[in-house]
């Protein structure tokens, strides 16, 4: 299932992660696609605050990952984009429908990595602070949280 809209702000795109963070469960992978700037971190950061996660989620892009433990859930944040081309051994498996949930930006780079089922949530600069946002689920559990978000962002 596949739903767009168009979120005109970045408060909107935070509260597109606070709608879906309580319906993640642990396990789930989340892929994020788009270009920089498009709104990846920025929509993590409104799953960390809904995960009453304390800590600002700031793009790792120098850390390919950051883990946060405080929250209802732990929530794997990385960022792959420094990986392209580069060896991916690196363990990320681990995390990667691990005992929290993992949100992945620049998927594309560690994709002999990806499960076979994930939420995929593309987002689109669509002009000043417009973004087109795709949300595309894989399995049921997923395309429920895409029904919910149609119903909630219409
Ligand atoms: N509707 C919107 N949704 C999300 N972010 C928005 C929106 N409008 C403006 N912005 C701004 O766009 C920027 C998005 O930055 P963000 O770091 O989230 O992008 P990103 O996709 O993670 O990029 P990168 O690939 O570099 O990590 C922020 O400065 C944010 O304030
Ligand atoms: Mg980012």
């Amino acid at each position: 299932m596949q739903f767009t809209f168009i979120s005109t702000s970045k408060e909107t795109t935070q509260r597109l992660g606070a709608f879906i963070a309580s319906r993640f469960v642990r396990g789930d992978v989340v892929l994020l696609k788009g270009d920089l700037g498009a709104g990846k971190t920025t929509l993590t950061g409104g799953v960390a605050k809904a995960l009453a996660i304390q800590d600002d989620v700031i793009s790792p892009t120098f850390n390919i990952m950051k883990c946060y433990f405080k929250g209802t859930l732990p929530l794997y944040h990385i960022d792959a984009y420094r990986l392209e081309g580069q060896n991916i051994e690196l363990g990320l498996e681990e995390f990667i429908e691990g005992n929290g949930v993992c949100f992945i930006e620049w998927p594309q780079y560690i994709e002999p990595l990806l499960p076979d089922e994930y939420l995929t949530i593309t987002l689109k600069n669509a002009g000043d602070d417009h973004r087109e946002i795709t949300l595309e689920g894989n399995n049921a559990h997923f395309d429920d949280i895409v029904a919910a978000v149609k119903g909630e962002f219409k």
